[in-house]
């Protein structure tokens, strides 16, 4: 932290809040309001008279509420810059200014405010962190009517040589040190009701840690530990565990039923030790629980600014898993740390570093190379509609429909999923290397021979044609008349591309590509889902069977899904007869579709 502060080519905003983010890879300008901290922060020598003088007395955030603070504080010792800040929110104001005769810097400022800064930057690093899981959802365990029941955070400060109590044990009811410790694990993770339903990744092993330094510092001390099952999966992780058994303390298969205070504070906890099968009652002198991860509080906030995605869990989604894991789906965006799902301290750091990385190979050039598959516009068949930068994801067009101007296509911003081209009435948009002649003529050659047994299938690049490719790679078999048709993305796949495909005699057209929220263009998919019931809309109204139009959704890791979606366009394919085809050329040639 401090050699970050130092650093003379790193400009530090701390008590910032990013509000704005506009442009693209290269040129991206955030808008930043800085809040007023009412101390002037180079002036401040973190003397501490001020906050010796203040009058008002808080709980000390830092250490859990274990401790208090003043209304002028530091937020933790190591902080960085370390100046004094004054919580207005908390302050007496200027009926009170001990803390303005304290201070012989003179360096606050009461009358300080807000103050905006706009940042040019060429690429960002998102790294929000984390929340802990906040256990009062979870009453059961008695963490707000017990007071020996504490938090995995409130024990970190506790046995801290900074925290509250020197880093001495003690229980909160009498301040003694505990003869017994129970830990439980879980909270708020892997839970279908309450909390996260993933795994927080580090609850496990910070768990056994504890118990080795509460080992190490008090040997007599009675440990148990009720779990679901320990996840010691990293390099060396094991053999600490085995130590923690080793050293006494006893792991239990089974998570608390219920937890009862005792007279003298202590807790009777109730479980069924699933390893022996048997409902079990321990008395424990103090509760510690091991709290689960949650994704930052201003994660969504900021995924709506610069338009990125999130999974199901809250967290932030890469591009791709495997191949792309620190990247976000806009280019010049990167993730680090648990901003993007919960992870421990060695490999937030091999992630902050690769994200690191990645910025500085893109930016140290001065200039990028884009990649050719993006859009381009007709200027004589704009008609200025807007359309597309409606629908793109990236925010790369733009058209000034006053002016009446055609579109422009930013190329630097374009990702090349191809929904404008699909959604353009006008043909007035070409996606280079995904042209509609390129794709017809694909539809064209499938189709010249025995067209009526033949299935079309539109997959997206990176889910369900990675998808089929791993059908095969797998040798999962699947009908071999299916016929694929690559895309970028579904969202790419035109309204006439599917006349085109029914009026060339194919049975069946399917549409395939990320689930929804999955989708490598952010949300492109759902023009695609929107499109879709567009078509068979239509296809109804012509008098075309609407189920010969299909949509699923398939991820690259589902090759049996892919099978089995394409068995189940084959069953589809053996109710659609030869008359019924020629009808529905002859229905699209009449209606000028074809
Ligand atoms: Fe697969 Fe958009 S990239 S549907």
């Amino acid at each position: 932290m401090t050699d970050v502060g130092r650093h003379p080519n790193i400009t530090l905003h701390t008590m910032s809040e990013v509000v704005d983010v506009k442009g693209y890879v290269g040129n991206f300008k955030a808008r930043i309001v800085k809040k007023a901290r009412y101390v002037i922060e180079k002036e401040c020598t973190s003397c501490g008279e001020c906050t010796k003088a203040c009058p008002v007395v808080f709980p000390d955030e830092f250490n859990a509420g274990l401790s208090s603070r003043k209304a002028i504080y530091i937020s933790f010792p190591q902080a960085v810059p370390s100046s004094y800040t004054i919580n207005m929110n908390e302050c007496m104001g200027r009926g009170c200014s001990k803390c303005l005769d304290a201070c012989d810097k003179n360096c606050i400022d009461f009358h300080m405010s807000d103050e905006e800064i706009i940042e040019d930057i060429g690429s960002i690093v998102v790294a929000t962190g984390l929340e802990p899981y906040d256990p009062r959802e979870m009453d059961e365990y008695g963490y707000t009517r017990f007071e020996n029941v504490i938090t995995s955070l409130e024990f970190e400060r506790l046995v801290n040589a900074g925290g509250p109590t020197k880093g001495t044990l003690v229980r909160p009811t009498d301040r003694k040190r505990p003869a017994t410790i129970g830990f439980v694990q879980c909270v708020g993770s892997r839970s279908l009701k309450k909390g996260g339903e993933y795994c927080s990744n580090v609850c496990c092993m910070n768990t056994i840690k504890s118990t080795l330094l509460l080992k190490e510092h008090y040997p007599d001390i009675d440990i148990k530990v009720f779990y679901i099952d320990i996840r010691a999966f990293g390099k060396g992780f094991e053999n600490l565990y085995n130590r923690s058994r080793k050293l006494g303390v006893q792991y239990l298969k089974g998570l608390p039923g219920s937890v009862e205070e005792l007279a003298d504070g202590s807790l009777r906890i109730a479980v069924e030790n699933t390893a022996v099968e048997k409902i079990e009652s321990h008395d424990l002198q103090m509760l510690v629980l091991a709290l689960g991860i949650k994704p930052a509080s201003g994660t969504r906030r900021l995924q709506e600014i610069m338009g990125l995605q999130l999974t199901s869990d809250g967290f932030y989604l890469e591009a791709h898993p495997k191949l792309l894991p620190v990247d976000a789906a806009t280019r010049g965006i990167f993730y680090a740390g648990c901003a993007e799902g919960p992870k421990d301290i060695k490999e937030t750091v091999t992630q902050g570093s690769a994200a690191a990385a990645r910025a500085i190979r893109l930016m140290h050039k001065g200039e990028i190379v884009s990649d050719p598959i993006t859009s381009e516009v007709i200027a004589e068949h704009c008609t200025s509609c807007g359309r597309c930068a409606e629908v793109c994801p990236y925010n790369a067009i733009t058209v000034d429909k006053k002016k009446k101007t055609p579109a422009v296509v930013n190329t630097a911003a374009c990702a090349g999923c191809g929904t404008c081209g699909a959604e353009c009435l006008f043909g007035a948009i070409v996606m280079n290397h995904f042209t509609d002649e390129q794709i017809n003529s694909q539809t064209d050659a499938m189709l010249v021979k025995d067209a009526q047994n033949k299935i079309v299938a539109f997959a997206c690049n990176w889910c369900s044609y990675a998808g089929a490719d791993y059908a095969g790679v797998s040798r999962i078999q699947y009908p071999a008349n299916v016929r694929i048709i690559r895309t970028m993305c579904s969202g790419r796949v035109d309204e006439k591309f599917v006349w085109h495909a029914f009026g060339k005699g194919a049975p069946i057209v399917l549409i395939s590509g990320c689930h929804i929220g999955d989708c490598h263009y952010i949300d492109a998919n759902h023009w695609t889902e929107k499109r879709f019931s567009k078509i068979r809309k239509k296809m109804e109204k012509l008098g075309i069977r609407p189920e010969r139009l299909q949509l699923e959704w398939i991820s690259a890791a589902e090759g049996i899904r892919f099978a089995d979606v394409m068995s189940d366009m084959e069953e589809l394919r053996k109710n659609v007869s030869k008359n019924e085809i020629e009808e529905t050329v002859s229905i699209l040639e009449s209606a000028g579709k074809v």
